[in-house]
């Protein structure tokens, strides 16, 4: 059966093509993720994954709509068209580029670990937690919680609906650590910390963070791929990165 696309020669120009049609870049996103999608005290997403997508829109000359998802229903509401793209501080996994297409990375980032401050010292790495003694908490559906099932396997598991609530379990002292990328913890420590809480700042985890796109959608990988790399040339990326990111 031969589509229309076909008897004309004209490829489907995929999500990004649409967008500039629709004249709105419908972004899907869990503004959970310091400092990358936040919600400010305005009720306004901002962060840096936020500034570069809203350079991103502009260069393409249409508005950006961020469009609230939950993590763990982020890749379903994707493939049901909830949104163009997802741009989530998301972890290019080889188990979700099975399900969706990635764009380069934007930035690379680690797994790290807030502990209890009882804990500095007697727990120097991820592999002293791996005991059933220990309880591990980290967001459902994020690479936290897969590395902790995979790597720290022995411990005891409690996935939460986001990070801030996981956070506090191990500030209250109910779990022993909290399980998640860098650039999170790096924020939190300080934030819901203070004084309860040890960073073991070392990632142990290697995380490239992209944007993802449906299956077979090449074109916007394209326009996606050559916009990162320009950016990162002329400067522009630095600027952003430099604005919520110290050093
Ligand atoms: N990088 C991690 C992952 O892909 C966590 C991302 C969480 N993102 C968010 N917007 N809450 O699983």
């Amino acid at each position: 059966l031969l589509s229309a696309c076909a008897l004309t020669g004209l490829a489907h120009a995929g999500a990004i093509d649409d967008a500039v049609k629709r004249g709105t870049l419908r972004v899907g996103m869990d503004p959970t993720y310091m400092p990358f999608e936040m919600t400010n005290k305005r009720g306004e997403i901002i962060g840096f994954e936020v500034d570069l997508l809203k350079a991103m829109a502009k260069s393409m000359g249409v508005k950006l709509e961020l469009v609230s998802t939950s993590y763990d229903g982020i890749i379903p509401a994707l493939l049901t068209d909830k949104f163009d793209m997802i741009g989530s501080g998301m972890t290019l996994t080889q188990e979700r580029n099975l399900r969706i297409n990635f764009s380069e990375p934007f930035i690379v980032v680690g797994q790290t670990l807030l502990i209890r401050k009882e804990l500095q010292g007697k727990i120097k790495s991820y592999k002293d937690l791996n005991d059933a003694q220990y309880r591990i908490t980290s967001k459902i559906g994020t690479t936290g919680e897969m590395v902790a099932k995979k790597l720290i396997a022995k411990a005891q598991y409690h996935g939460f609906e986001n990070e801030q609530e996981a956070v506090m379990d191990v500030v209250n002292g109910k779990a022993d650590a909290f399980i998640y990328d860098a650039p999170y913890n790096v924020v939190a420590v300080n934030k819901a910390g203070a004084g309860k809480l040890a960073f073991l700042e070392e990632p142990f985890t290697y995380e490239p963070l992209a944007f993802g796109l449906k299956k077979a959608d090449y074109d916007s990988l394209n326009w996606i791929n050559n916009y990162l790399r320009q950016a990162k040339e002329d400067g522009s990326y630095a600027r952003i990165h430099a604005k919520w990111f110290k050093s």
